[in-house]
């Protein structure tokens, strides 16, 4: 039972990500070998959002060190929408491209659905597109998306389980908050899901008695220890930068959770950085390998 003096565990999303990807890495090369082929993954970027720069970098090193192919596409700001969609109908004919993935948010006067809704779904490894999140919702077989997929991984090896159990989600976002939302409460992981968004007028209320909080509203100090029930599992989502001059680059990344006070309470509690981010570019992984194999 948590206390006062309580010190949440850290749930190390390097150390399963790490071990994933040894999975991962032999999945390659197994299929190399039995097949010839190499997992192709196009990763593409529009603009020069620093978030999302750090983002592509780091997924095309991790598809690199998983000795998967990575074909980068860097495109100016100034890119139309009819230019990108081209585009990523050349990647759905590439044979060498097993999966397709458009780092959002796009430029304002590109529409983002238009684009995802451009990529064919069996190349669709983020699992954004209409057609897979529908299938997602009805249980089809579909490429999971790599957050919300990554968050019950990190639940998991958490060691809560969640069948039975009160989760809830804080933000409703397409790419986590109803997407981890409808995973929750499906019938393998049975937990029982209240999702809380910027019109819910007392958060606290549902996060006091939830055994599981995913936080991803983008916003730091959204959840607080004192909006907790002792022991709860913590899954924070947000990377925020926050101006820090005593960095070497001016900042410092803090999550949605005030990590200090929730750490007092929780049971369990991801850091930022090094708890959901790493779990997504490794189920971003899984996703090409698995598409690589069909
Ligand atoms: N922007 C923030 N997260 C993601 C993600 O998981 N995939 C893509 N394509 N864009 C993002």
């Amino acid at each position: 039972m948590a206390t006062d003096s309580n010190t949440a565990r850290l749930i190390d999303g390097r150390a399963l990500a790490a071990n994933l990807r040894t999975e991962i890495a032999s999945g390659v090369a197994k299929l190399k070998a039995e097949t010839g082929v190499t997992p192709g993954l196009a990763v593409v970027l529009v603009g020069e959002n620093p978030a999302s720069v750090s983002y592509v970098t780091a997924k095309e090193k991790a598809c690199r060190e998983a000795g998967m192919y990575s074909k980068e596409v860097r495109l100016p700001e100034s890119t139309t929408e009819e230019e990108l969609v081209r585009l990523v109908r050349e990647l759905n004919v590439d044979p060498s491209i097993h999966g397709i993935l458009v780092q959002l948010p796009l430029p304002k006067h590109i529409s983002d659905k238009a684009v995802i809704d451009a990529i064919e779904p069996a190349k669709d490894v983020d699992g954004f597109t209409t057609v897979n999140v529908g299938r997602m919702l009805v249980g089809e077989s579909c490429y999971l998306p790599c957050t919300p997929h990554g968050i019950l991984k990190l639940i998991e090896f958490s060691g809560m389980d969640v069948n039975g159990r009160h989760a809830v989600v804080i933000g409703r976002s397409n790419i986590v908050g109803k997407p981890v939302a409808a995973l929750l409460s499906r019938k393998e992981v049975n937990a029982t899901v209240t999702l809380c968004h910027t019109g819910t007028p007392d958060v606290s209320r549902f996060t006091r008695d939830a055994d599981v909080v995913v936080v991803a509203t983008g916003r730091p100090g959204t959840l607080v220890g004192d909006m907790l029930k002792p022991g709860a599992v913590v899954i924070d989502v947000g990377v925020n930068r926050i101006p820090d001059p005593s960095r070497p680059r001016g900042y410092r990344l803090v999550g949605d959770a005030d990590f200090e006070s929730c750490s007092r309470v929780a049971g369990a509690i991801t850091p930022v950085p090094g708890g959901v981010g790493p779990l997504t570019i490794t189920m971003l992984l899984w996703n090409t390998l698995e598409a690589a194999k069909k």
